[in-house]
């Protein structure tokens, strides 16, 4: 009887054991336990097991949620994501050992005891599922789900993160942080995104874990290859599960559960010169006229954080910048638009307005008791707004008219992971979190998303109907519906530039178009043939942006010396020409969420060789190009090529796909390629996008076996008109089948820029003639490989036969 008695309690004491996980000196691990019950709500269902509850919502067929928590207050909060769940998707079907919850695309199975959730696709096919041994668990507030690896699996994503294109045998982190010079290797870096796709066995799926604390990811780093792992620090284990059957088709979901950019003013896309710092006035009116003397094309010029009045926000230096207006009109005159750099941190000054408002209506983040959190950063010491509280981004937003009065249209976020000196501010600095209460630990890696937002949201009002441009370091999933980023403070080393192309690649893979790197590094300076390559990608890098810190070589394209400026000019130019193609790509991301640079893991997941370390930096800019980055003491570079045909660009060398090739590699001839059948919209030279191009619009046709489409955007590049429908769309089609391309009708309101067309046929050798709805055209012939006609561009259809 005694002895029964003990068993009972020691089964007592175990069972208390295992759901006080914290018993004990330290934290063991407990897990979600067997299933207790299941209701259903509206959207869902809400199961409850014997460690914790698990909320699984329905959002598309495509997209659900899973939610994973002791215990689930009513907030819903989220500042990434901005679709809602829906009623009526799952059909479900509970038995004793399992409940079923099917959408018309996925199947997510529950197995009761123990809780284990396993999905696949409508064909049956497993996409993910926890690894059967644990599950999900605790260890004290850190919750972990660990999933089953399969053998041939392969992880992407992540955002703005070092190290190779497949994430696997790797872990990662997720916690802004201000690292000057890092190393190629360093994580985490400025940006938190925790969305990673995962490839094996021909199938995709994707997993976005939307919890701002610290987050880490373990792709079967130290794990003998038995799981991957994903963690929060504190909070739900709250994941999205995307279930297309391609990493287009998860984008495509990704970026309409977390929102799609806004097309960015047309300038922001020309080249973009900048210094820490370019002081004073004077200084920044010689480069500029220097870029125009030289005929060096470029849009913006940015001012550091010199142009302030002791690094003091929203004011202008008295001495350096006395009359800003009269500055910027200049730089107006001569087609520049001006972007100044903003720090989050207000200086601690009695009488500086920002300081004293902030005081004033409580707006900057505090230690619990009340008193405003100081930390030091350019000014000395301050204090942080909260951007997590709506008044605070409303008067943010508001404070930028002293820049905007005067003229400045770029805006430029910066030191907002936040980064105070000596980067360690207390964990127990509290936010608002939009009414609903967060410390450090949730609000750090949102503080950047949110100080981005208010600054789009408040220059988008004062500029009155025209398109700011917003520009980050630190930032949060969902940071493209505000702003562009750039990857912070890197080297110049060949290293760090093959590093950009990753980590641009990767940020598309995470909902990111507009993006890139300091080119030509910020930290050290570039020798001449660093900056002559890292220039020839930047052409092809969604934001081109020529950076320098303080204390290196003058970066400007004249102040490298001989051969340079030459190179400049030739580069730069290419990508003026190419501006109608890229403002299309762009136009692609806001509807699709595609990026503009696309890493070959989306069009070519199941190629084994884009896989590979040496091609792994390779990717498509837009729908036809591809791009090969190799360093700059290559002068010959091995590169794969794809399925399909490729013509290098400068060339029209032809190249037949799934092949590796050895090419030329000039420093000012990056290895680019065209694919067979691409189309490629391209215009004459422009000094800066205020300049008309010519009226010809240049159509470049690459023969190919297959038929193709292309989708040609543009609008006055400027305001917000295009939402009324002011934008000319035309769908451009090559058919080697019926020997015909046809540019489609305009669609929309707005008068192209252009009145004509030159389509250009590359390598059609046997090309004859080119008619227009039956009547010839007179053909001319460019070298051996290209046949040209110039037709008028009507508003209908244009169909073009050639014989
Ligand atoms: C930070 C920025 C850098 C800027 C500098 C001075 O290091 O990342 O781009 O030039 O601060 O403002």
């Amino acid at each position: 009887m005694r002895k029964k008695t003990g068993i009972i309690a020691a089964f007592f004491i175990g069972g208390l054991m295992a759901l006080m996980p914290q018993y004990g000196l330290y934290s063991q691990t407990a897990f979600i336990g067997n299933f207790k019950s299941i209701k259903s709500s509206q959207t869902g269902v809400l199961i409850k097991a014997g460690n914790a509850g698990i909320q699984i919502m329905y959002y598309s067929p495509s997209v659900i949620r899973i939610r994973i928590g002791k215990e689930f207050s009513d907030v819903d909060f989220s500042y990434a994501v901005v679709a809602k769940p829906e009623a009526g998707g799952f059909k479900m079907i509970e038995n004793k050992e399992t409940i079923s919850l099917s959408t018309d695309s996925l199947k997510l199975e529950i197995q009761k005891n123990p809780i284990r959730i396993q999905i696949k696709n409508s064909k049956g096919r497993l996409l993910s599922e926890e690894y059967s041994p644990f599950g999900t668990g605790w260890q004290g507030e850190e919750i972990t789900c660990y999933r089953r690896l399969f053998a041939d699996e392969k992880f992407i994503g992540l955002g703005e993160k070092t190290g190779n294109l497949n994430r696997r045998d790797n872990k990662y982190e997720m916690w802004n942080s201000d690292v000057p010079a890092y190393l190629v290797t360093a994580d985490p870096l400025y940006v938190s995104i925790p969305f990673f796709m995962g490839i094996h066995d021909s199938l995709t799926y994707g997993i976005f874990l939307d919890n701002s604390s610290r987050t880490k990811f373990d792709f079967a780093a130290s794990t003998d290859n038995l799981f991957s792992r994903f963690s929060v620090a504190e909070g739900d284990l709250n994941y999205y599960f995307f279930g297309a059957s391609t990493i287009a088709g998860i984008l495509s979901d990704y970026t309409w559960l977390t929102g799609r950019m806004s097309l960015p003013p047309y300038w922001s896309l020309g080249f973009q010169q900048c210094r820490w710092s370019y002081y004073p006035d004077t200084e920044v009116l010689d480069v500029a006229r220097q870029f125009r003397a030289r005929k060096i094309p470029c849009d913006m010029i940015y001012l550091d954080i010199d142009y302030m009045d002791a690094y003091k926000i929203f004011t202008w230096n008295p001495k350096g910048f006395a009359n800003p207006k009269a500055l910027i009109s200049e730089l107006n005159g001569m087609g520049f638009h001006v972007a100044t750099i903003v720090d989050p941190g207000i200086k601690i000054e009695p009488g500086y307005f920002a300081y004293e408002e902030g005081v004033k209506n409580s707006y900057f983040a505090k230690f619990p008791g009340g008193a405003n959190y100081i930390g030091s950063v350019w000014p000395g010491r301050c204090h942080f707004p909260d951007f997590t509280n709506e008044k605070v981004r409303q008067w943010w937003g508001a404070s930028f008219k002293t820049l905007v009065e005067p003229g400045v249209e770029g805006f430029w976020n910066d030191m907002n992971e936040p980064s105070a000196w000596g980067q360690n501010i207390p964990d127990m600095v509290k936010f608002d979190f939009d009414g609903h209460g967060a410390s450090m630990k949730q609000a750090h890696n949102v503080y950047g998303l949110n100080m981005s937002r208010a600054t789009y949201e408040g220059t988008k009002k004062l500029l009155n109907g025209r398109r700011p441009f917003v520009l980050t370091r630190a930032a949060y999933a969902g940071i493209q519906r505000y702003s562009a980023v750039w990857t912070g403070d890197n080297v110049a080393s060949d290293e760090h530039m093959m590093l950009s192309a990753r980590m641009v690649n990767s940020m598309g893979l995470s909902g990111l178009s507009f993006v890139g790197p300091d080119m030509g590094g910020f930290i050290e300076s570039p020798s001449k043939e660093l900056f002559v390559r890292w220039l020839s990608l930047g052409v092809y890098t969604p934001f081109f942006r020529n950076h320098a810190a303080k204390g290196t070589l003058r970066k400007e394209p004249w102040s490298l010396g001989e051969g340079v400026e030459e190179a400049s000019v030739k580069l730069i130019s290419q990508r003026y020409r190419l501006l109608p193609y890229l403002y299309s790509a762009f136009y692609t991301s806001t509807q699709s969420g595609l990026p503009v640079a696309r890493s070959l893991a989306i069009n070519y997941t199941n190629d084994e060789k884009i896989w590979w370390w040496k091609y792994q930096e390779e990717y498509l800019f837009g729908d036809n190009l591809l791009v090969a980055p190799a360093s700059c003491t290559q002068n010959m570079a091995r590169v794969y090529l794809p399925e399909g045909g490729w013509y290098r660009l400068t060339s029209g060398e032809f190249y037949p796909g799934s092949q590796e090739v050895n090419v030329e590699a000039p420093l000012d001839d990056l290895p680019v390629f065209v694919r067979a059948s691409g189309i490629l919209p391209m215009q004459s030279v422009i000094q800066n996008t205020s300049e008309k191009p010519s009226d010809t619009l240049d159509l470049h046709v690459y023969a190919g076996q297959r038929p193709s489409t292309f989708v040609y955007y543009e609008d006055d590049g400027l305001s917000y008109n295009y939402e009324q429908g002011a934008y000319c769309k035309r769908i451009l089609q090559y058919n080697p089948q019926s020997k015909s391309v046809v540019i489609g009708k305009a669609e929309g309101t707005f008068v192209s820029k252009f009145s004509k067309v030159r389509l250009l046929m590359h390598a059609f050798p046997s090309l004859q003639s080119l008619n227009l709805n039956g009547s010839t055209v007179a053909v001319n012939k460019t070298g051996t490989d290209i046949q040209w006609a110039v037709f008028t561009l009507e508003p209908g259809n244009l169909s073009i036969q050639y014989h």
